[in-house]
């Protein structure tokens, strides 16, 4: 059986390198495909607001343009949001899910407000100080202390970003719908992975999705935050690679 495709999306605001540690670990298995979502990574002209769905269709049209017809899709937070919404235009391109430190739900009316005032913040002052205060909510406590060469990539990443992409993105997440409704109708091997200290999206979340996904696996990955895959890439790797293993032989 022929390795399938791996594509993996990143959060906010981030980009491909994200998944540095997955491209070199898991490629054995998978085909790893990790783009940059619009706008981020090398940049280019955004309007003032992306979608989840404008994400999910220029991921679709990559997929096109290189004749993959279906993958096993991967999303980190905001990564998870654009993946559920590539799952509810094109389910049938989809042959396995990974739902990563991330939820199904919309935002509430206040963080909807604070999405507005991140695009402002950025447009008007840059990437760094939202960085900044991203960086101690992103990383656990184990992490900052321990891994310094993480917290130098997840700095300079965030930095590098163009405040333009960060603010359509900002706005366009504020917009998602909630997307629960999906979790019932999932067919396809899932498996959802938090880690153990990750409050931006706190352990009912992801015990919620898993819950409603038919023979879904929740994974908490222990002493890590919110970027589980670069804090603990090891046992990351590890669950993910016994994941696709599953998703290849079923
Ligand atoms: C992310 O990591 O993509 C963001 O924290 C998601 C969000 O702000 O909802």
């Amino acid at each position: 059986m022929p390795r399938p495709t791996l594509l993996m999306l990143h959060g906010f605001p981030h980009d491909h390198a994200l998944w540095t540690e997955q491209m070199e670990g898991l490629s054995d298995l998978a085909e790893v495909i990790a783009p940059d979502l619009l706008g981020f990574g090398t940049g280019g002209a955004v309007p003032d607001v992306l979608t989840m769905e404008d994400y999910a269709a220029d991921v679709k049209a990559l997929l096109d343009a290189r004749g993959i017809e279906r993958v096993v899709l991967g999303g980190l937070s905001m990564g998870g949001y654009v993946a559920l919404a590539f799952l509810q235009r094109w389910p049938e391109g989809v042959q396995g899910l990974l739902l990563i430190n991330t939820r199904a739900t919309a935002d509430a009316l206040d963080a909807r407000a604070a999405r507005e005032a991140t695009a402002m913040e950025v447009l008007a002052n840059g990437t760094s100080v939202l960085a900044r205060a991203m960086l101690p909510r992103v990383l656990s406590e184990k992490t900052r202390r321990e891994k310094p060469d993480v917290v130098a990539h997840v700095r300079s990443m965030m930095e590098r970003q163009d405040p333009r992409a960060v603010a359509a993105a900002a706005r366009g997440m504020a917009r998602r719908p909630d997307r629960s409704f999906l979790l019932p109708g999932v067919r396809v091997p899932a498996l959802v992975i938090t880690g153990a200290e990750d409050e931006l999206m706190p352990l009912p979340t992801s015990q919620a999705m898993a819950e409603a996904i038919p023979g879904a696996r929740l994974v908490v990955i222990p002493g890590v935050a919110h970027l589980s895959n670069m804090e603990d890439a090891d046992h990351f790797n590890y669950v993910v690679r016994d994941f696709l293993r599953m998703v290849s032989h079923p």
